[in-house]
């Protein structure tokens, strides 16, 4: 991974090399680990990280959902994660905390398996490439449907889940296409594969609810937040995919993507508009700490 060079684990700092973990990993085996995705953008002062507190409720949150005790609090993990940035010396990254279920035992049953944190820092530039972030993406409705509440809970981030990720990323790729959108187990809109989906549709945002399968995103959040402040509504229901094809603009958000327009869905033609411009403008502003909300948003070490 471009830049990094140590990594948090378990409370030190280990040099990039000489980081181990064991075959027996139940979390490779299993699944049994929960993740975030986080951004660090350079600004006049420093490394600000966006929306850090945030990630990390999200990240105990999921791990609790897993009967799993993160060895770590809050304040904590916070300061690990400044720690890691400063020691790998990148303003601009990609920050990947990590707790799983190490080796112990084997078998379904994670319970006797220790608990391991770590924290990881790296270049990573626009997720979707440069000319996504300015012409938009084509995106195909994956023929695989996101999971549902009472199969693996979407509202956590768990490693295992992103297998149903995976199968309709690689079924886009393999089409040709940039990315996948998916629909839940009643065939209305939930996510990409690592995004949240908005429409615009006469000068308001709509994007699917949390009980639509989605991930409860921190940059969808904060966009609607954005959008709210631009005098801009944002209306959470249900979507089908026809209101995507004929929606005057579509944008995908995440930690990742940023604000990525979707420029055609399954070859229909919909392109970047207004809208989306102007909240892809403001949340550069912000994460870069030129905007009068950044303060509300980007963390700095204490
Ligand atoms: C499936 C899915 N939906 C949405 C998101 C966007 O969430 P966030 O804005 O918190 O990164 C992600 C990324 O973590 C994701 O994996």
């Amino acid at each position: 991974m471009e830049g990094a060079e140590r990594i948090w684990f378990d409370g030190s700092l280990v040099e990039y090399d000489e980081m181990k973990v064991h075959v027996l990993t139940h979390a490779l085996h299993y699944g049994s680990g929960v993740f975030e995705g986080i951004r660090a953008y350079p600004t006049d002062r420093g490394a600000g990280v966006f929306h850090l507190t945030d990630h990390l409720q999200r990240l105990r949150r999921s791990a609790a959902q897993y009967y799993m005790d993160v060895p770590y609090s809050l304040e904590e993990l916070a300061a690990a994660t400044h720690e890691t940035i400063a020691a790998n010396r990148l303003p601009s990254c990609y920050i990947r905390p990590l707790v799983f279920r190490g080796h112990g035992e084997m078998g379904v049953n994670p319970l006797n398996c220790p608990i391991h944190v770590m924290i990881a820092v790296w270049t990573w530039g626009a997720y979707l490439g440069e000319a996504a972030l300015e012409n938009g993406i084509r995106c195909m409705i994956s023929s695989w449907r996101r999971i549902g509440p009472n199969m693996i809970p979407a509202t956590a981030k768990a490693s295992g889940q992103y297998l149903n990720s995976q199968l309709a990323k690689m079924e886009a790729l393999k089409h040709g296409f940039d990315e996948a959108i998916l629909l839940n187990e009643q065939g209305m809109i939930a996510d990409g594969s690592g995004e949240n989906v908005f429409a615009v549709q006469k000068g308001r945002l709509l994007t699917p609810p949390i009980s639509a399968s989605c991930l409860p995103g921190i940059t969808r959040a904060a966009v609607m937040e954005m959008a709210a402040e631009m005098g801009i509504e944002t209306i959470e229901r249900d979507l089908t995919r026809a209101e995507l094809y004929f929606a005057d603009e579509v944008f995908l958000t995440g930690t990742a993507a940023e604000v990525t327009p979707v420029a055609s869905l399954d070859d229909h033609h919909i392109g970047t508009g207004p809208i989306t411009k102007q909240i892809q403008k403001t949340f550069f502003d912000v994460v870069h700490g030129r905007h009068p909300l950044s303060d509300t948003y980007l963390e700095f070490p204490v």
